[in-house]
């Protein structure tokens, strides 16, 4: 063999291991039988999870085609919210079986159009296998919350409670993204909120922790201080007397700002002082930092307007204009944080997770944001028979449409069928089962039965009609795992050569 064919072996056997290791990190997890990795840190710090993207997050990689798998794998993670184990399955697989394919010859560029040819089919078959959901009201909805769950049943009952609060045309919209309403929170009791959650306190302990009624909240997208004066400006005599007359003037404004009723005065950034004591003698609550996304859900939530701190000079009447309205505001010290609810503006839900100890908090909102993303995404683009079988459905129907390739190419298309067939294998494993024998199974059973619903259930080891035992899945949540699938597998079997670059220096 010549030493250049010998190190594309080398090549290949070292990104075929690398993809290995990371498709062994988090195969165990997947499914309903999965397990849980812990990760530790050399601090000792833990992590317990079960959620794919996490656990390749949290892992020393250093192997550049490892590294660039679990970048794609963060990109389905960002765009869907769920199934990121299931992509860097079939990311996985589509690569060392694409690699076992150019070691036995078959040319890089052949296995790339096959591959290329196979994800697309692939998507077009996944479509036609998809069942619109229609309305919030629907069963399957609860299923796809409970699978995408971890088949907990108070999140998934939390995330449907949350989806009927903020409507079915808030969720259709393509800009809005639900799982941004949950959090998971040490100590909380699960609830769904009417509001908004702000996760800070009180400015001092003399405010009011609690007030109800027609309530006058301002949001200020500033700091409540006077305007500030340049340090060159003050040490003059007339800059100096410039900034007592801001001073008195800025007085002037929170006694007129206090003047228009305000009961609760959220900022973004810092509350000077004097203006805190005037406005707590005056019985204001005034929350200081609070994170800007919390401050824009707010505004929306209260019909409040985000105010600059130029505002205050307008005249009360104008500013009261601009304030919003919550029913309720109640805060809590054990928690650190406040509620507002009721507000008159847009409905808002925000879904609260209670979590007993701080290493299971991460992985109850985790959990938590899959099932909300999951619901959203079936509710926008319908949903398949989950448990692998609209995968291995697909799977036997590439099978006869790959014939359409000429030559080599076929072996391309092989690479999906094996990447679609993967999560199935690995969920039966998990579950304690022979995969191939389950393998056969199902593939006789879809075939004569003509029904690609059915899969193993692992809660029975048996073949169900996964449809109606509700094992759900959303479609664009397998759709977007098999492209970012395949676009990894093709970036990776493009690679030829690794050279390691310089170091950067500074010329
Ligand atoms: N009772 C069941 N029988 C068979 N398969 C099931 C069952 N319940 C759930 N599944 C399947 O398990 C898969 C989901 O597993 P899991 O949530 O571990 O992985 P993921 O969604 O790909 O990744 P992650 O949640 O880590 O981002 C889905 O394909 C789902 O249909
Ligand atoms: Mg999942």
């Amino acid at each position: 063999m010549s030493e250049q064919r010998e190190q594309k072996f080398d090549l290949i056997e070292n990104n075929t291991n690398a993809v290995r290791a990371v498709m062994t990190a988090v195969e165990s997890t997947i499914g309903p039988k999965g397990l849980d990795t812990m990760l530790v840190d050399q601090a000792g710090n833990v992590v317990i999870t079960n959620d794919g993207v996490t656990i390749l997050n949290l892992m020393e990689v250093s192997h550049p085609v490892a590294r660039m798998l679990i970048h794609s794998i963060n990109a389905q993670q960002d765009a869907v919210g769920d199934g990121t184990t299931t992509a860097a399955l079939m990311a996985g697989e589509m690569v060392i079986t694409g690699l076992e394919q150019v070691k036995k010859g078959v040319p890089v560029a052949q296995v790339l159009t096959g591959l290329r040819y196979g994800v697309k089919e692939a998507c077009r078959l996944m479509e036609r296998e998809a069942v619109l959901v229609g309305s919030l009201d629907t069963g399957q909805l609860y299923n796809i919350a409970y699978v995408a769950g971890r088949e907990d049943t108070s999140i998934a009952s939390l995330i449907m409670e949350g989806a009927r609060l903020i409507g079915q045309e808030k969720l259709l919209d393509s800009g809005f993204r639900f799982s941004q309403q949950v959090h998971a929170v040490e100590g909380a009791d699960s609830e769904v909120l009417n509001g908004v959650y702000i996760t800070k306190e009180r400015l001092t302990r003399q405010m009011p922790l609690e007030l109800q009624g027609d309530l006058k909240v301002m949001v200020l997208d500033d700091a409540l201080e006077q305007e500030e004066l340049n340090s060159s400006a003050l040490a003059t005599e007339s800059g100096f007397q410039q900034y007592l007359v801001l001073k008195e003037e800025f007085k002037t404004n929170i006694q007129k700002l206090i003047s228009t009723g305000v009961q609760a005065v959220f900022a973004d950034r810092g509350v000077d002082d004097a203006a805190a004591e005037m406005l707590e003698e005056a019985g204001v609550l005034v929350v200081a930092r609070v994170p800007h996304r919390e401050l824009e859900e707010l505004a929306e939530h209260c019909g409040a307007k985000m105010l600059k701190r130029t505002s205050l000079q307008k005249s009360a009447e104008e500013l009261k204009k601009q304030f919003g309205t919550a029913s309720n505001i109640i805060g809590s010290e054990k928690l650190h944080s406040i509620k507002v609810l009721g507000g008159r503006g847009k409905a808002m839900a925000t879904i609260l997770v209670g979590a007993t100890t701080g290493e299971v908090v991460g992985e109850k909102e985790r959990i938590a944001k899959d099932a909300a993303a999951s619901v959203q995404s079936a509710l926008q683009r319908g949903l398949v028979a989950g448990g692998g079988a609209a995968e291995l459905a697909v799977a036997r129907q590439l099978e006869q449409n790959k014939n359409a390739l000429s030559g080599m190419a076929v072996f391309g298309a092989d690479c999906v069928i094996a990447a679609l067939k993967k999560p199935f294998m690995q969920i039966v494993t998990n579950a304690g089962f022979n995969p191939l024998e389950k393998l056969g199974d199902v593939h006789r059973a879809q075939e004569l039965q003509q029904n690609t619903h059915l899969s193993i259930n692992c809660d029975t080891g048996r073949i169900d009609d996964l449809y109606i035992s509700g094992v759900v899945d959303p479609l664009y949540v397998k759709l977007h795992g098999l492209k970012t699938a395949g676009e990894v597998a093709e970036a990776i079997l493009r690679i030829n050569i690794i050279v390691k670059k310089k170091e950067y220096q500074q010329i």
